[in-house]
């Protein structure tokens, strides 16, 4: 099977959703390929599976590695890694560095955050082969700045920034945009004036795809599930439920079982 391309996502807009999930381990991608257009390697990964309060820690080398991990997993899905925090800020010079790197270990992509402060690194990364996704609304990375992450766009003066920001990122060549955790109306906005495709989280079920992160889609993530969440799943109930089986086991020692255990060879 040929894996989805970038141009075949791109012509997506107005068709069938998109579907796209995050994944950051080999045996996860592995599940999740059949039943996505897009694996998202996202810096959320900083939050989910090391433990860092915010984005703002994660490295190109944590991404690269990631990267690396869903490719091995992969064969059909589209992957698009995040430039994490202060790797693409600074000048479109360090973001076709970050940016490489990523592609190198399997990426198609990448994603950045951000509106018109980035549209000369969106042309200077496209112009030059390497395929960009904006992200707009409710930025993550910008949490310092921001103070949370509380929906945007409630005010008409916000609202008109996030839609100029998405404006600027596909003027200057991004493919899809991800919109995060905007106020409905603006998700929709946005999906009919650009051209290209949007996937919404926390955004309008009118966008041209969707996206989740997988540990909260499968109920991993603990208490306090944002709102956007829908869970299919309760792994986290499932692999308490298993460590306490093994606990009980154990200690009763009722494992391991004659089943599990090697047998000497007998003398002939
Ligand atoms: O890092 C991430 O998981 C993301 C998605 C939520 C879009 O950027
Ligand atoms: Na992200």
């Amino acid at each position: 099977i040929r894996r989805i391309t970038i141009p075949q996502l791109r012509a997506r807009k107005g068709q069938e959703p998109i579907v796209a999930l995050t994944a950051y381990t080999t045996p996860v991608a592995r599940l999740l390929d059949p039943h996505v257009d897009v694996l998202l390697v996202g810096d959320s990964v900083g939050m989910v599976v090391h433990g860092l309060d915010s984005t703002v820690g994660v490295t190109v080398e944590m991404m690269a590695l990631h990267t690396a991990a869903v490719r091995r997993g992969s064969v059909r899905a589209a992957i698009v890694t995040d430039l994490p925090f202060g790797s693409y800020q600074a000048s479109p010079r360090d973001a076709f560095a970050a940016a490489h790197r990523l592609m190198v270990e399997g990426a198609s992509a990448v994603k950045l955050e951000g509106g018109a402060e980035m549209a000369e690194t969106v042309a200077f990364l496209t112009a030059r082969g390497i395929p960009v996704m904006g992200h707009v609304g409710l930025l993550p990375q910008s949490v310092n700045m921001l103070g949370g992450y509380n929906a945007r766009g409630r005010s008409p003066e916000e609202a008109e920034r996030i839609l100029a920001a998405a404006k600027a990122m596909v003027e200057a060549g991004a493919f899809s945009l991800v919109i995060e955790g905007t106020v409905e109306p603006l998700a929709r906005r946005i999906t009919e004036e650009v051209a290209v495709p949007t996937i919404g989280i926390g955004a309008s079920v009118d966008c041209d795809g969707q996206v989740l992160v997988v540990d909260d889609l499968l109920g991993l993530t603990g208490a306090g599930t944002p709102r956007f969440v829908r869970r299919y799943a309760d792994l986290a109930g499932a692999i308490t439920e298993a460590a306490s089986a093994f606990a009980a086991d154990v200690k009763a020692r009722r494992f391991p079982g004659p089943e599990h255990v090697f047998a000497e060879k007998k003398p002939s």
